[in-house]
């Protein structure tokens, strides 16, 4: 391939020199992308709610410094990494499990605290599936409440079908993009059972501005069956990557990696996130650009005629006033390719909000579409 004929002083001198991103983002400049990427195909691709800036240029100087430690164990930047995060977390180092992903967590969660043993998954519809396709492929009766009329989690209904098990709170939500008040949300961490395990999903944390939305990792230290979870694929770029956590009390946690492979993220990902971590424009940067893009293409949306749902993350859902699935095709043939169909919501489609200029190739493709 021909990243092997670029030396390591080469790419040093080359990323010092600013060219960063041109040679490293996206990992597949690297090499020849594979037939069907989004970079050899041209597609504009806002169907995963990636964030399409990557992560930090720190972030990528730190894995092409760690190129030398591909052959060693992470052990080391492991506790790096979770130092940091214990630190920002304001919470003890053994509150901290990494994962391949915050994808591994929620798997781990399924697994811990649902099954035959341990009882059922409650969680809201629409939501993040993963969770419910773990929870069920470890025999676990799995329970859909539907979101409220403003698309909250209904919390005493879910509340009143747990016994036990498990409760997913995903906040922001996915796929509406809509959050559950932090009042209720509160209320509701403090009237449940201590058998009743609760997993606040924080994936898009960074991206809620209301002054109805908290993160809830702050109740931690005073409930033992509270755990929530975090990633470092939207907001910090590492989507490919691989690298989550969650935060949760120490007896919590220790069950939990139980389960665990040993050393499931890679020595790369770890040092891209340490880095991200220190610095301090990953985050505003982000922040700013996808709230730029998000209101323009709300906007447009409005002037023609259709409401999003009110959007506290990287992403948006609106009703289309008719059937998706064909809308999503069709928007594909124009190579614009959007979120899947959500059952519960026929009529509303996904859109994650890209770069500017990939919202105006989704806002012309859509229009196309609809005439
Ligand atoms: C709400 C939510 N949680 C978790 C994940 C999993 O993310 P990752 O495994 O990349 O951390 C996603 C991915 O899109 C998500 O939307």
């Amino acid at each position: 391939m021909k990243t092997i004929s670029i030396s390591r002083r080469k790419f040093a001198q080359l990323l010092s020199a600013g060219a960063a991103a041109a040679l490293v983002r996206p990992a597949l400049s690297l090499g020849k992308p594979p037939e069907h990427s989004a970079a050899s195909t041209g597609v504009v691709r806002l169907s995963a709610n990636e964030n399409p800036y990557g992560p930090s240029p720190k972030a990528l100087k730190a894995m092409t410094d760690s190129f030398g430690l591909a052959c060693r164990y992470p052990d080391e930047h492991n506790n790096v990494l979770i130092e940091r995060l214990a630190k920002l977390n304001n919470v003890g180092r053994d509150q901290i499990l990494l994962g391949d992903g915050s994808g591994e967590i929620l798997k781990l969660c399924a697994e811990t605290f649902t099954g035959s043993q341990n009882g059922k998954l409650v969680a809201a519809n629409p939501t993040f599936e993963a969770i419910l396709n773990n929870a069920s492929a470890n025999g676990a009766e799995v329970v859909k409440v539907p979101l409220t009329a403003d698309f909250a989690h209904d919390l005493p209904k879910m509340l009143a079908a747990a016994k036990g098990g498990l409760i997913y709170v995903c906040n922001p939500n996915n796929p509406t993009a809509s959050i559950t008040p932090k009042d209720q949300l509160r209320d509701f961490i403090a009237k449940s059972p201590r058998d009743t395990m609760i997993l606040v999903d924080e994936a898009y944390f960074h991206y809620a501005d209301s002054p109805d939305y908290e993160s809830m990792i702050p109740l931690v230290k005073d409930h033992p069956n509270l755990i929530v979870s975090r990633t470092f694929s939207k907001i910090y770029g590492m989507a490919g990557l691989r690298c989550g956590y969650c935060v949760a009390q120490k007896e919590t946690i220790e069950r939990m990696r139980l389960h665990q492979m040993w050393d499931s993220v890679n020595i790369m990902a770890l040092a891209a996130a340490i880095a991200n971590l220190d610095d301090p424009d990953q985050v505003p940067n982000g922040q700013r650009l996808t709230s730029e893009a998000k209101a323009i293409t709300i906007d447009e949306l409005d002037k023609m005629g259709y409401k999003t749902v009110p959007s506290q993350a990287n992403f948006i859902m609106f009703d289309c006033k008719r059937p998706v699935v064909p809308l999503i095709q069709a928007m594909k043939q124009r190579t614009v390719e959007v979120g899947r169909l959500f059952p519960a919501l026929p009529n509303y489609m996904r859109v994650t909000i890209g770069k500017k200029s990939e919202m105006e190739s989704f806002l012309n493709a859509f229009k196309q579409v609809m005439a």
